[in-house]
């Protein structure tokens, strides 16, 4: 295991950045920022570099990683075959928050697939990231900058909070604009399949290639199907409470304000019964609904009135919770819709799906 190396803070100046790309090359770990999160970067080609990630991150070595181009080029080099479809998304979404999925070329590493005949491979669009991946003319492998199992960093202290000492540097940017990992979309398979949720939702993907499919696992969790992304299948960006969402059992859209009480009432009588009996609570709510709560408990997650606010928040909240060490963290639920989605399959993901209805 990697330990007490110095971690260098780098800034994103031309300096810094060829700072960092000469640490690329020298099969070094640089964490960056991107417009999702935090990636922890290593040379995408080379099984040391690869090896290393997994180790700085404790990930388990079946879990693929995705490699970064700042060019389309580079598609060609990693692919054995590139779909009209995939050439589309391409056109359309990057840079940007969309990974995708393709049979993979001899030359990209098992070490970095997990052992799969397929590779992901997605374009940024922070310019950070490409700066980095352009500078060091490497295909630069990068999962999310966290300790395996944490939620995923969203600010390079969140970088530093859990790899500092065991990676080379950090590229300091600033808090990332999204907050939640790329989309990723299976082009392997007849029907293009979405494998993990994300800022591109289904509507804009079918808007450029027609039908899409969800993979079944992110619909319903079931202990008997195989997630096709195996990232998917950990219990994952769990807080070290015990989380659980508080949502409407029936949702009815005409009623939105009296149905809203009734949930801020069960958080508010859940959240009382842990307190009277002396545990650390804390309670998970957009902006507009804080003012039901406790003020010193409530932690916001952005605004009901804009969706990238909530995700952009998520998992700096989650580690909010840790840090005040929160025992019990009862969240609101949010609108299943578009980008909704992706944050409400994140958000059940971390409470393991412990839904509480209401009434
Ligand atoms: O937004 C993002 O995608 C961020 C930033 C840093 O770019 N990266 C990221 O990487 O989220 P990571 O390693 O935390 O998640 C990669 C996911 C995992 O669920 C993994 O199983 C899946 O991608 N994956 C990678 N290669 C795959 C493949 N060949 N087939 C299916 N799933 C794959
Ligand atoms: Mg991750």
């Amino acid at each position: 295991m990697i330990s007490n190396i110095d971690t260098l803070l780098l800034t994103s100046s031309e300096k810094d950045i060829k700072t960092a790309a000469q640490l690329i090359i020298e099969n070094k770990l640089v964490a960056f920022p991107t417009e999702t999160v935090y990636g922890l970067g290593g040379n995408a080609l080379s099984p040391t570099a690869a090896s290393a990630i997994y180790a700085a991150k404790g990930r388990p070595s079946d879990n693929p990683l995705i490699v970064h181009i700042c060019d389309t080029k580079a598609v060609y080099e990693l692919a054995t075959t590139v779909p009209d479809k995939a050439v589309q998304l391409m056109e359309a979404f990057w840079p940007g928050p969309l990974t995708i999925i393709l049979p993979k070329k001899e030359i990209v590493p098992d070490t970095t697939t997990g052992g799969l005949n397929t590779v992901a491979i997605r374009m940024p669009s922070h310019p950070a990231a490409l700066s980095l991946i352009r500078e060091s003319g490497i295909y630069i492998a990068a999962p999310s900058a966290n300790s395996s199992g944490r939620p995923s960093p969203t600010t390079a202290e969140h970088v530093a909070d859990d790899l500092s000492g065991r990676i080379d540097a950090i590229i300091d940017g600033g808090a990332v604009g999204i907050g939640i990992e790329s989309t990723i979309v299976d082009l392997t398979s007849d029907t293009p399949t979405i494998l993990r949720p994300g800022f591109i939702t289904k509507k804009m993907l079918e808007e450029i290639i027609g039908p899409v499919a969800i993979d079944p696992t992110l619909i319903e969790p079931d202990p008997n199907l195989r997630p096709k992304a195996p990232g998917m299948k950990y219990t994952h960006y769990a807080p070290k409470g015990e989380l659980y969402i508080v949502e409407a059992a029936h949702k009815d859209t005409s009623n939105g304000e009296a149905a809203h009480k009734e949930i801020a009432d069960k958080i508010i009588e859940l959240y009382n019964e842990k307190k009277e009996l002396g545990c650390s609570v804390k309670i998970l709510a957009p902006s507009e609904h804080a003012g039901f709560y406790n003020k010193d408990d409530v932690i916001t997650v952005g605004s009901l009135s804009d969706g990238v606010t909530v995700s952009a928040r998520l998992y700096a909240a989650l580690r909010e919770c840790d840090a005040a060490e929160a025992e019990f963290i009862y969240s609101e639920s949010f609108e299943e819709n578009e980008l909704g989605g992706a944050i409400m399959n994140r958000l059940l993901k971390a409470a393991g799906h412990k839904v509480i209805l209401v009434p």
